[in-house]
């Protein structure tokens, strides 16, 4: 029992997933051009496409994938940079076993252009958020937040990368504190067996 990953493109994040040596099963993409795939092909892990323009409704396209990630019998579903809105019969078949990986500290800056949005706002803090998938989209139960100073002179890519090596870092521990049945959650709120630390907060440069 293990994790299947939905991934759209770029794939750094199912990446650091594999060498902190999360056992992946699958990586599922709506994308056929996805790196995301090559990464995952070259490390022998099985792939699949299911591309939601073959679809001709979302419902259709959600239950595609909800087969495709089915056969692999997954403990945890893990979205890692994957760009399709699930509805919300996905999202409750897998409630409570899905998680994403979000680019700003939660509830701020839901949806996209997250960087870009946290430098017009003028915020000194940014950073991103490990949380289970409810119907609403971008909130769930938060696991884990990295914080990143916001710096005179970013511009989103420079603050985009700044937030990314902290994804990379806490994706890791959410999955791992999942596998290792160290998550409760009550109230929508998430606590860590053993008591972890659910924040990282990175240095100042
Ligand atoms: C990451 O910033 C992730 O937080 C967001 O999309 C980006 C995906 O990057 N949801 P990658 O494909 O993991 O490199």
């Amino acid at each position: 029992m293990s994790v299947v990953v939905l991934v759209s493109g770029r794939g750094s994040n199912m990446q650091a997933l594999l060498d902190a040596g999360i056992p992946v099963s699958a990586v599922i993409s709506n994308r056929a051009g996805a790196r995301a795939l090559e990464i995952a092909a070259k490390r022998g892990i099985a792939t699949a496409v299911v591309e939601h323009r073959s679809f001709p409704t979302r419902e259709a396209f959600d239950a595609a994938l909800a087969a495709e990630v089915e056969r692999y019998q997954p403990r945890l579903v893990v979205l890692a940079g994957f760009m399709r809105i699930l509805g919300a019969a996905f999202v409750a078949r897998f409630a409570g076993r899905m998680m994403n990986i979000h680019p700003s500290l939660l509830p701020a800056f839901p949806g996209l252009d997250t960087h870009e949005r946290a430098l017009a706002a003028g915020v000194k803090v940014h950073g991103c958020t490990v949380h289970f998938v409810t119907a609403d989209l971008d909130h769930g139960p938060i696991v884990v937040q990295a914080v990143v100073p916001v710096l005179p002179g970013d511009d989103p890519d420079r603050l985009a990368a700044r937030v990314l090596a902290q994804e990379h870092i806490v994706f890791a521990r959410a999955v791992n504190w999942f596998l290792e049945d160290r998550l409760v959650i009550e109230k929508g709120r998430v606590s860590v067996k053993g008591n972890d630390a659910q924040l990282v907060i990175a240095d100042l440069p």
